[in-house]
């Protein structure tokens, strides 16, 4: 096994591709976040599919989330065996093994598991109530994601009865996803179409509410539409993530402005075949460059290509100073989610040295 260079070493002597995170710009964008999620009264439940560090989880349950949301119930298994217990699985499970899983996860965690059929949830009821335990749900509402979710109005309404009636089940609330409209153009349009698709949300919840069911939690917000989330009435918590790294496609794409670009890969100059274009020691499967171009950021007038496996391209301004073999370059991805899984881990770095060393513990952790 290749030891971790030592704490202390200076950034620009780490192998590269390097992926690192800035701690002081890392800093900034969780207490931008909490401190943003505080004044309009809404809770965070920070998404961890993009960061799988618990080293992370417990950071930022310390600078005041409520817990972190999963994609996946491997991930909720890493961070319950970390001590993280208010885990929303936010996606549907299914099958005896996963039912199995989510057991063994109650005992140690306060997991919150999502539903949008009660073929989901029986067999889960019928487990949980076997072993003498109740597991929270929430109800998955689509509000035009197009992706699950149970339709607004009736439809939750009879799938919400139908869990209040179950043994082992706490029904706490409902979700919604507003991915759909990260990208519209116009901030106004923007605004008004998260307001609309979210109204709906709250809508359901007072609902249920007003059918006697209980529906503390409202949950929903990423970081392309979190600035439209967090004031958004009836909403009480938002699961933004990918906020605390930071990346080209929610700054370009989505035009979010309010955070740092904290997460980098630090890449070498490998190759220069001719003046205008140069080659750099990451790919594809280091770095994902398709939602959006990944970001130069310590040199003006250099800007990334065509990606390869292992192989970059830099095109290089006429006008720019030219590229030497060797040089390195900071990068910003294109997009986090799909970049930070390439990885083993994070390099954390202070004052232009290595500070810590986070592994990415569910990474790899789908099933
Ligand atoms: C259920 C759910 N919530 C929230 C998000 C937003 O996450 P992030 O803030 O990392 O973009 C996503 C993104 O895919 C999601 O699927």
């Amino acid at each position: 096994m290749i030891p971790y260079p030592a704490i202390g070493t200076p950034a620009a002597e780490l192998d590269t591709p390097a992926l690192c995170l800035d701690l002081a710009k890392f800093q900034a964008n969780v207490a931008t976040a909490a401190a943003l999620c505080q004044r309009h009264g809404v809770a965070w439940r920070p998404h961890a599919k993009c960061h799988k560090s618990p080293d992370i989880g417990r950071r930022l349950i310390e600078a005041g989330a409520i817990g972190l949301t999963c994609a996946k119930l491997g991930e909720a298994e890493v961070f319950a065996a970390a001590g993280i217990s208010d885990l929303l699985i936010a996606n549907l499970l299914v099958g005896e093994r996963k039912v199995e899983r989510l057991v063994a996860v109650r005992r140690i965690a306060d997991p919150i598991i999502c539903i949008d059929h009660l073929e989901q949830v029986e067999p889960i009821s019928r487990a949980m109530h076997a072993a003498g335990l109740r597991v929270r749900a929430i109800i998955e509402v689509d509000i035009g994601l197009d992706r699950v979710g149970t339709a607004p109005g009736e439809a939750t309404l009879a799938l919400a009865q139908a869990i209040d009636q179950l043994p082992g089940i706490e029904l706490v609330g409902i979700m919604g996803y507003e991915g759909h409209l990260l990208l519209v153009e116009d901030q106004a349009q923007k605004r008004t179409q998260i307001a609309a698709a979210l109204a709906l949300l709250a809508e359901n919840a007072e609902m249920l509410k007003r059918h006697g069911l209980a529906c503390p939690i409202v949950s929903c917000g990423g970081t392309g539409s979190l600035p439209f989330a967090v004031a958004q009435p009836g909403i009480t918590e938002v699961q933004a993530g990918g906020l605390i790294f930071m990346d080209a496609f929610y700054r370009q794409k989505c035009q979010i402005e309010s955070f740092e670009f904290a997460l980098t890969l630090q890449v070498t100059v490998v190759s220069r075949p001719v003046p205008q274009r140069a080659v750099f020691d990451a790919g594809r499967k280091s770095i994902h460059g398709e939602f959006c171009t990944p970001l130069v950021v310590n040199r003006a007038g250099v800007t990334v290509g065509r990606l390869s496996a292992e192989h970059g391209q830099l095109e290089i301004a006429a006008d720019a100073p030219p590229v030497a073999i060797g040089e390195r370059l900071h990068l910003v991805p294109g997009y986090a989610d799909l970049t930070t899984v390439l990885h083993n881990q994070f390099y954390v770095l202070e004052d232009g040295k290595l500070h810590d060393i986070w592994p990415l513990v569910a990474r790899g952790r789908l099933e």
